[in-house]
């Protein structure tokens, strides 16, 4: 029997989630009978490599979508919010990356690892949760259903690479301009990047948080599908290129030593425990950087409560946070037959 191939859009696909879709969707041969990078009318006509060939970008247009069966969007909210229902009424499901769908009643929010079961009810929009997020909720699945989490307490230490391409190249340009007795200009960011930590990843809200602190939270508690954890994050741009990581604290309603975790932890699919300190081992993001799983090390029992854990996180934030959970899904609704739009 043929195997049935899908015509896969990428929406957003010079950037820097983009280009890494392309590679992953090389990478794991997915079943794709055509694959179109679409991006905007700046890049239109630019080349993008794919499977030893390159292929041309498009202008991402408003009838761009007929006789897609996919769109991987990675081109911000805006783009998303007002092309994704246009995918879908074009019968193309669409996975996206921004945050515009994530907490949308209509749209599932899919780490495979942990929900696969929400494509179920999908009405042709699929979220795609945000970076920091993923990773930590690959961690606390498994020690959730072993010992129930009643709170979690993250700080994050996130790579530039989360904010795009622009990004990167400002990390880049200002470290070189430093280490040449030049000052730095910050443009993507408020403040200066290189050799600084910013506390401050996405808009300030009332509350004082920001918007990507409240992601995690709300974020969490969608996708563990348990309204009862209590999530409070702080959330950090450091000077790293690739892989998010993150210290977790975590309160469980049963007792789980460090031992129970690692063990538990490292049965989990997607993660690979890291967590001999003795031997200076633990995740690191350098390490990360470029890889499938999801890093846990530094697991320890929290000494100032009952039943709690910390422990070091660490993930690719453009594959495991981005490209490659968008194709995760892909792959789980080809496996679910649910590539269509009810
Ligand atoms: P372009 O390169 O033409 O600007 P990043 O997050 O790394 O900055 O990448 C953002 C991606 O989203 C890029 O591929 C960018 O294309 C794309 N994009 C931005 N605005 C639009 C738009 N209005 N329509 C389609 N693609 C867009």
């Amino acid at each position: 029997m043929s195997k049935k191939l899908f015509k896969v859009a990428v929406c957003g696909a010079t950037g820097a989630v983009g280009r890494e879709m392309l590679k992953t969707l090389e990478a794991r041969d997915f079943p794709a009978s055509e694959v179109v990078p679409f991006a905007s009318s700046r890049s239109a006509g630019s080349t993008l490599p794919f499977k030893g060939g390159e292929l041309t970008v498009q202008e991402l247009k408003e009838d761009s979508f007929a006789g897609f069966d996919l769109a991987l969007f990675s081109a911000g909210g805006s783009t998303s919010t007002k092309f994704a229902p246009l995918a879908a009424k074009a019968g193309c499901v669409v996975v996206d990356n921004s945050s515009a769908w994530r907490m949308d009643d209509n749209c599932p929010l899919v780490v495979p690892e942990v929900n696969p079961h929400d494509l179920d009810w999908h009405k042709g929009i699929i979220a795609n949760p945000n970076c920091s997020t993923i990773q930590m909720v690959v961690a606390l699945k498994p020690l959730h259903d072993a010992a129930g989490i009643k709170r979690v307490v993250v700080s994050t230490y996130q790579a530039v690479s989360g904010t795009g391409q622009k990004a990167i190249e400002e990390l880049e340009n200002q470290t070189r301009r430093l280490m040449s007795g030049m000052e730095a200009n910050a443009e993507v960011y408020p403040h200066q990047i290189a050799f600084n930590c910013l506390p401050h990843i996405d808009v300030f809200l009332e509350n004082d948080y920001t918007r990507e602190e409240m992601k995690m939270v709300h974020e969490t508690v969608k996708i563990m599908g348990d309204k009862s954890i209590k999530v409070t994050a702080t959330t950090v741009r450091v000077p790293v290129f690739y892989s998010h990581s993150e210290s977790i604290n975590i309160e469980t309603e049963k007792k789980l030593t460090a031992k129970d975790a690692r063990v538990l932890l490292a049965q989990a699919p997607g993660v690979t425990v890291l967590d001999n300190p003795s031997e200076k081992i633990y995740p690191m993001a350098v390490d990360a950087a470029g890889e499938d799983d999801t890093f846990v090390g530094r697991i320890r029992e929290d000494e100032t409560i009952d039943n709690g854990l910390n422990m070091w996180v660490v993930s690719d934030n453009i594959r495991k946070g981005a490209a490659l959970n968008t194709i995760q899904i892909a792959e789980e609704l080809i496996k679910r037959d649910l590539v269509r739009v009810p």
